[in-house]
């Protein structure tokens, strides 16, 4: 069923986008023609996208991740995100970018791949009216030692770079949590970078305790946050944005049932709930496809739908005046 055109015209920011995330089958098989001796065809790059668990996608994101190459790769690929999210009607997406990734499985640098990316990204300013901003996110399980240079990376680019905005960790949190990046978070931070922190996807509350410990002033995906009503009361009084993600969740099984899942319940509760789509070509969906399921499965109105983005424009980390000029877009749509 198509989504409503009210969705779709509904000036939005996508506060959770991982890159790699949004390569598509068909621009893998592109990717692999450039580089590759043996190129996949379709249907091999399309089994590289099939997974059953978390396990699995983490998996299948790094097989995704293993055919960018050059900055021309990443410049098509930041394009060509950009150019279907503008046509969704975002106007605002803060994108991961796996730098973990580059620097583990690669050891190259990521300086030459970063051009590509701003490249796209400035022409999609000038072009298609979108901003963007840049959270290099370190894979947690790989440690704290190769997290450190991930965000010490930012913070040295983002001086010529002010689109580089902040940090995160995404990866396994169950084997590792948020804690043992304290430090490192607070030498981010005292660089002036914004953290984020995948927490409570795949464990329980604890982790996003761990994340707010560590100072993460947004926090991704936050299932389990359901399970604790002392954070739940701790996350309305802050008002700590949520970047929710449901098709993300029913895909890689962290929740079972579209039924059980919490964003209805977190949103009654008065929490700074956003929606987002994560890895939209690995979940074959897209934001437009997140504000329509909120919709239909839980009973989002549109008025309901113009406050979540709404929120996402407030919970962003764009200046105040593009926030009120953006709110003032929100609150004008017929
Ligand atoms: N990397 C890309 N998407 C992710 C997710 N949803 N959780 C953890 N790491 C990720
Ligand atoms: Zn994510």
């Amino acid at each position: 069923m198509e989504a409503s055109s009210f969705i779709r015209r509904l000036p939005k920011a996508e506060l959770h986008l991982h890159l790699e995330g949004t390569v598509t089958a068909e621009t893998l098989v592109e990717l692999s023609q450039r580089h590759d001796g043996a190129p996949l065809d379709l249907a091999q790059a399309r089994a590289l996208y099939e997974y059953t668990d978390f396990t699995g996608f983490l998996m299948a994101f790094k097989a995704v991740s293993e055919h960018l190459h050059t900055a021309e790769d990443y410049e098509m690929i930041t394009w060509r995100m950009l150019e279907r999210l503008a046509r969704q009607g975002v106007v605002h997406a803060e994108v991961f970018v796996s730098v973990g990734v580059v620097y583990y499985w690669r050891r190259c640098a990521f300086e030459p791949l970063f051009e590509g990316m701003e490249r796209a990204r400035a022409r999609a300013e000038a072009e298609l009216g979108i901003s963007t901003y840049w959270i290099f996110d370190a894979v947690r399980h790989f440690g704290v030692e190769e997290a450190a240079p991930v965000f010490r990376k930012a913070a040295e680019l983002r001086r010529e770079f002010p689109s580089i905005i902040g940090i995160g960790i995404g990866g396994d949190e169950r084997r590792m949590g948020a804690e043992p990046f304290r430090e490192l978070y607070a030498e981010a931070r005292d660089a002036g970078l914004r953290l984020t922190a995948h927490a409570g996807e795949t464990t329980g509350p604890d982790n996003i305790w761990g994340a707010l410990n560590i100072g993460a002033e947004r926090l991704g995906h936050a299932l389990s946050a359901i399970h604790d009503r002392e954070l739940m009361e701790l996350l309305a009084e802050r008002q700590v944005p949520l970047e929710i993600c449901v098709t993300s969740n029913l895909r890689t099984g962290c929740c079972a049932r579209v039924e059980d899942h919490p964003l209805r319940l977190y949103f009654d509760a008065g929490l700074m709930v956003t929606l987002n789509s994560d890895d939209p070509a690995l979940f074959h969906s897209d934001l437009v496809g997140e504000y329509d399921s909120a919709q239909r499965h839980f009973d989002f109105t549109d008025e309901h739908l113009r406050e979540l983005a709404a929120n996402s424009v407030e919970a962003s980390f764009l200046p105040p005046e593009r926030k009120v000029m953006l709110l003032r877009f929100i609150e004008s749509l017929q």
